[in-house]
């Protein structure tokens, strides 16, 4: 019969498990997300106690280990809150992928815990040894992927692909050595060298998989590390038998899983060809000097004032370049300008614009900019025609019509319809590539008229030229 303790616990468990399924599901949409994530939230704190509860309780550590556990414990929440209170939207990924790497990093402090716990030379049952193998060996690949992830992100590593000759061969052996060690954790008796071999071996393979993956590539190979830690958390819920971390895991394992195939989709290519690496090298200057189109016409931000104060449909296109200037409060400024005159004001919103999901979303939400004036990449493309000006502010690759062309790097990848528009004012620093690193013949279009300047800098001008023409 179960005991009391067991049964509260037990129920406990499966209401933080409710509050994570439905709040994944809240974070569907953004009218929702924050709700959601706080749902979550209260479920992972629900979980925490209880499992301290169950410590307490049963006596399970000592003085020592209670020490561990209200250490890590406080330097964990002070850490988590004044980061996640502080981080800029542009850091965000590499702040995930650090979450990541500590993930991956606890799901294999479990395995090598219960691993060194069963007496040497025993024979593990395969409920047991496999879920410890693929613990350790998802959670020491995630910990140092994550790890290399985070540098690359935060600049602290070179973003360019680093490759060396015999990586392809180290990669092979590595992979043998991984193998090997499942083989010997679930046939064979434990010893304290099998768990080295593992752990060395999941640690190289985890640099060996981020290394040669170009910066911009990075959010997609966070994406999957993450689909990774829910895996290695999953195997730990396994080992230890703890329902709720089987859950939580499985559950951020799928979402991970998803979340990257969407993003590779997005850009159209293969997760595959991504994790090849060597692509993606727009973060770091211009490439493709040569394809520099000719016929660009320059405005001024007198010039867009006018267009602006006198047309009846504005769609604003943001881009990268929009999160980078941390121009959001300045384009919601224009926005509200415009609509306070009776001008329409939407914004198109392109699946993967700027360098994470729902960048553009979380980075106009941070303004308030209404939920119905974002419309998605169809909502958006079947307006464009009725549009009078399309203001595409630090956006580049999302609206070039090379992708409707055979044979360039984005051929294929769904964009904005920009050039369908009456007329199309760009708004970015030069004429430098974006993250695909192709130039872009809507610069080049007839419609189109360049306005070079920072988008931040250039918004504060575009808003005082557009009140003055308003006034009139
Ligand atoms: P990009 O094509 O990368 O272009 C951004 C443009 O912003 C650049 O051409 C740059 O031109 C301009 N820019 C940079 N800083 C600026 C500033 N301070 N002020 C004004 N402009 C500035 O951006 P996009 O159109 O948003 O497309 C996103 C790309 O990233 C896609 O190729 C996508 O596949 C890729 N990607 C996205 C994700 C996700 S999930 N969103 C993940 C990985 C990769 P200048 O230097 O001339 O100013």
């Amino acid at each position: 019969m179960m005991s009391p303790l067991t049964t509260i616990v037990s129920l406990s468990y499966l209401v933080s498990a409710a509050c994570y399924v439905i709040g994944l599901h809240m974070m569907r949409t953004p009218k929702t997300a924050r709700n959601g994530n706080r749902l979550s939230a209260v479920g992972m704190l629900l979980a925490v106690i209880m499992t301290f509860i169950v410590v307490l309780v049963k006596h399970e550590t000592s003085m020592t280990g209670w020490i561990i556990m209200l250490v890590g414990l406080v330097i964990g929440v002070a850490y988590g809150a004044v980061k996640a209170r502080t981080v800029q939207m542009t850091d965000m990924p590499q702040l995930v992928s650090l979450f990541n790497a500590v993930g991956g990093g606890a799901a294999a402090a479990i395995g090598i815990y219960d691993y060194l716990t069963q007496p040497t030379g025993s024979h593990l049952a395969l409920a047991f040894s496999l879920p410890v193998i693929l613990d350790l060996l998802i959670g020491c690949v995630t910990f140092s992927g994550s790890l290399i992830a985070t540098g690359k992100l935060s600049g602290k590593i070179s973003g360019k692909p680093i490759t060396f000759p015999g990586a392809k061969l180290l990669n092979g052996i590595v992979i043998i050595v991984m193998l090997a060690s499942i083989v010997l954790t679930v046939g064979f008796p434990t010893a304290p060298w099998i768990l080295i071999m593992t752990i060395v071996a999941g640690l190289v393979f985890g640099l060996l998989m981020a290394m040669p993956i170009g910066g911009a590539d990075m959010p997609v190979v966070v994406s999957l590390l993450n689909a990774f830690t829910g895996l290695a958390v999953a195997m730990a819920g396994f080992v230890i038998d703890n329902q709720v971390l089987i859950i939580a895991g499985a559950l951020v394992g799928a979402a991970g899983t998803i979340l990257t195939l969407q993003m590779a989709a997005a850009m159209n290519r293969s997760v595959a060809n991504i994790l090849a690496g060597g692509f993606g090298t727009g973060d770091f200057g211009a490439t493709a000097a040569d394809d520099v189109p000719v016929n660009v016409k320059e405005t001024t931000a007198d010039d867009i004032g006018v267009q602006l104060a006198y047309a009846k449909n504005v769609m604003i296109v943001p881009g990268y370049g929009l999160a980078a200037a941390q121009a959001q409060h300045e384009v919601a400024e224009l926005a509200k300008l415009l609509t306070d005159n009776g001008i329409n004001v939407n914004y198109a919103i392109h699946p993967v614009a700027g360098r994470m999901p729902g960048h553009m979303n979380v980075l106009l939400a941070e303004v308030n900019v209404p939920y119905d004036q974002m419309k998605q990449l169809e909502e958006a493309n079947a307006m464009f025609e009725n549009t009078d000006v399309s203001l595409v502010i630090g956006a580049n690759d999302v609206t070039n019509p090379a992708a409707r062309k055979p044979n360039t790097a984005i051929t294929g990848m769904p964009i904005l319809d920009v050039d369908k528009s009456k007329s199309i004012v760009i708004i970015k620093r030069s004429m430098s590539t974006g993250y695909a690193g192709i130039q872009n013949e809507l610069f080049s279009n007839d419609k189109s008229a360049m306005f070079f300047s920072d988008a931040k800098k250039g918004l504060q001008e575009i808003v005082a030229a557009t009140k003055e023409y308003l006034e009139q």
